[in-house]
Formats: C-alpha cells, structure tokens, sequence
C-alpha cells in the first residue's frame, strides 16, 4: 500500500505532484490527460446534457490533501475549492492525527428516508398503513429491480402525525437501502409510485412525495487523537477553549461548523457528490438538541493528547449521479480507491475533522491570517518562476515587508538571480 505522508508536496512542480498522485492511484495516461484538460474535464456537450440553458462549464481549483490514514489505510484526498489554505490546513490536521495512528471512521448502512404527505386522512389510517407494510414495501420494491436483486431496496415504513396550522396531516416515511447510491432518485420513484396505494389505504390525498435530505440513518462518525508532544499542553487547553466557544454560541458554532464543511464539501465537489444535501443535512443535525451546537466535540484522553470527534449525517454515493459522469470526479474516485459509498463517508468526515482542528488550533495560536499570507506569498514567489529552494527567501523578504505581490515576488527573485 503507498503511503500518502508526502513530504513537502506543495513545494513539488505540477508534473511531480501528478506522477506522485499516478503512482499512488495508478492512474492511465489517459486518467492523466483528464486531469489536465483545459475544459475542467467536463465537455460542453456532457454539461449541455447535465442542466438547462447551458452556455459554458465553470472550473475550480483541484487538489489532493496528503497525510490521510483511515482505519489504517492511507488517502491522498482529493478536493475542490476556491478558498486558499483549506487544503494545506487539511494535510497539516491529516499529519499530526498520523503520529497517534490517523482517524477511526465508521458509517452506517445507506438508509434514505422518502417522504409521503398525506391529507384529509380516515381516522386509524397509520395503524391501517403500518398493517399493510408489507404490501407497500413490495409495490416500492418493484420500481427497483437492481436494489431488490441485491437484497436492498424499501425495508421499513413508518408513521407520524404532525399538528400544522392547517391541521393534522398524516406523513409517511419509507427506509430504503440504496446500497452505494446516494439514492435521491430511486427514493423519489418510490414515494411516487405508492403513492396511489397510499391514498385508497387511508382515503387521503397524497401530496408531496420527496427524499428528505436530513438522512439520519447514514451517519458517519470519526474520532482522532492529537499528540500532546507536537501540540502542546497550552495549545490543547486553548483548542478546547475554542470548541467550548463554539459548543454554547451559536454564532460562533456557525462559523466552527462552516470550517468543518470546508473539508466535507471540497471532497464532496471532488467526487460529483449533492453539496446542498450534505450541508442542509449537517446544519439540521448542528442544531438536534435544539439548539444549534459545534458538530465536533473536543477533549482530552487520560494521557492528556487531544481527542476530537465529529458526527453528522452524509449521504453520499459512488455509482449513479454526476459521479458516474464528470470524467474528473471519476479520476477523482480513483486517487481515492474506494469501494463502497460507506468509504467514502469515512473519508470525507475524516477530511471534516482534519480541517476542523487545523482551524481552531491557528485561530488560537496565531490566528488564520499569518497561514493565509504565507501561503499566498507562497503561491505567488512560485508564480513568480522561483525554484523551490529559492521559495522560502522571497517569501520571507515579502512577509517582512508587507508587500505581498506577483511584481514584488519578481524583483526579490530577479535580485536572487544577480546575486
Ligand atoms: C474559514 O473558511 C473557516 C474558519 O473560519 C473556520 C473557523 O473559524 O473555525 C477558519
């Protein structure tokens, strides 16, 4: 197995990081050529087909987060962003976690949950509902061959009422095992197709007949330990500080749970997942007790290292939706070598709980900025046509000076030069 603890990668050439990332992956010249396309992968015809109005494709910044090990296994993360300093602040997180074995991550089974509005009900329609289960377990099932061969599909239907200001209304829900599907469609043919069955057991009238997307029945939970050595005692006290801050101020937790899904989305983006799904979700799940809480916690273990943990729901998918289509989220599913959408979770709450830690602990140390501006001057002194070992000499001289440019990386490197 590659290890994805590569020292140093941000200072490697665009042609090194991609053999880096070849190498690990096994990626064909062809997967290469992919990731080097000029239309961000995606043509103007697959885009055509994906949406309405189409008159163009958008890119995005892609990169991998080095230092991943889940449940023993190494990870070079892809992810897709616009922010600076999310994807080094995700390898920083990746790396420490590493020295006390990186971050155990389990999921549950893929449950989603489709939901029937059902109105002007007869009395005793839920227990009427519940009674005939099994008949409409099996008139799901039958929109799906491919689920119910592979012993998945609807498994469970329950019943609530719910008080609105129109009066009670009857909602039905359907558990469905969508195996490695994220599961939006085939959920929603479901719900349409018994909907009918539905109203003549009730005598209502079936209304809406959706997903939901708060999907609770596919949690993924992830907990890593912090070495005390490479953090230090103080730093310790102060990140738990800044988790208690979250943990009891809502405006506070926002931003927290925001840095958090920093890390989920960019892996989300990476590999064609539904971002919207998975940020509702999470901020629904933020605010469970009732109040809109941090969705990591932040502790110390009884040898005094860090112990951070994070829990949130994530419907994600590795066949079906843009992930089988977009020829970059496909090359993207591959540096990931995954095979299940379990695994997949794993990884991206792993990548949640890394960026997570990342940002509290520079918000109480040095603050976000300093990173900010190093990496940007970074950025710049290469853009610039710095070598790497001439890097660090103009970005030094550029944060000691407080001019920060594209120019000002040239003139200090054009000067290195004459030296
Ligand atoms: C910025 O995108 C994310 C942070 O604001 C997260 C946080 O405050 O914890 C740095």
């Amino acid at each position: 197995m590659s290890d994805s603890s590569i020292s140093k990668f941000f200072e490697k050439t665009r042609k090194e990081r991609l053999d880096i990332v070849a190498n690990f992956a096994n990626l064909s010249t062809k997967e290469l050529e992919i990731l080097q396309s000029n239309d961000g992968g995606l043509s103007f015809e697959k885009a055509d087909n994906m949406v309405e109005n189409t008159i163009g494709t958008f890119s995005l910044p892609l990169g991998v987060a080095t230092n991943f090990l889940i449940n023993g296994k190494n990870y070079l993360v892809p992810m897709v962003i616009e922010e600076p300093s999310v994807i080094a602040a995700a390898s920083s997180g990746a790396k420490i976690a590493r020295i006390q074995g990186g971050f155990q991550a389990i999921c549950d089974e893929s449950f989603s949950i489709g939901q029937i509005q059902i109105l002007n009900t007869e009395i005793n329609s839920a227990t009427k509902i519940l009674n005939s289960s099994k008949e409409i377990i099996d008139l799901a099932n039958s929109f799906s061959n491919t689920l119910s061969k592979m012993n998945k599909g609807a498994k469970q239907v329950s019943c609530k009422e719910i008080d609105t200001a129109l009066g009670k209304m009857l909602i039905v829900e359907l558990f469905i095992d969508v195996g490695d599907a994220m599961g939006a469609n085939i959920t929603n043919t479901m719900c349409e197709g018994v909907s009918t069955l539905l109203e003549k057991i009730t005598g209502g009238k079936a209304l809406l007949r959706i997903l939901s997307n708060y999907s609770t029945k596919r949690i993924a939970k992830v907990t890593a330990i912090f070495d005390k050595k490479e953090i230090g005692d103080q730093v310790i006290d102060y990140i738990i500080s800044a988790y208690q801050f979250a943990d009891n101020d809502v405006y506070r937790a926002v931003t927290h749970n925001k840095g958090i899904m920093n890390g989920i989305i960019a892996v989300a983006n990476a590999t064609g997942q539904d971002s919207r799904a998975i940020e509702a979700a999470a901020h629904a799940y933020a605010a469970k007790s009732g109040k809109y809480r941090s969705l990591s916690t932040w502790t110390r273990d009884s040898n005094g290292n860090l112990v951070g943990s994070l829990e949130l729901p994530l419907s994600v998918g590795i066949i079906g939706g843009i992930a089988n289509v977009h020829p970059i989220a496909k090359v993207c599913m591959k540096i990931l070598q995954v095979s299940s959408a379990k695994e997949l979770a794993c990884i991206m709450i792993a990548t949640g709980l890394a960026q997570n830690f990342s940002a509290i602990k520079a918000l109480s140390t040095d603050g976000i900025q300093k990173g900010h501006m190093q990496l940007h001057a970074r950025n710049l002194a290469t853009a610039a046509g710095a070598k790497p070992d001439q890097v660090d000499k103009i970005v030094q001289k550029m944060i000691q000076e407080k001019k920060i440019s594209l120019d000002r990386a040239k003139e200090i490197l054009n000067n290195l030069v004459d030296l």
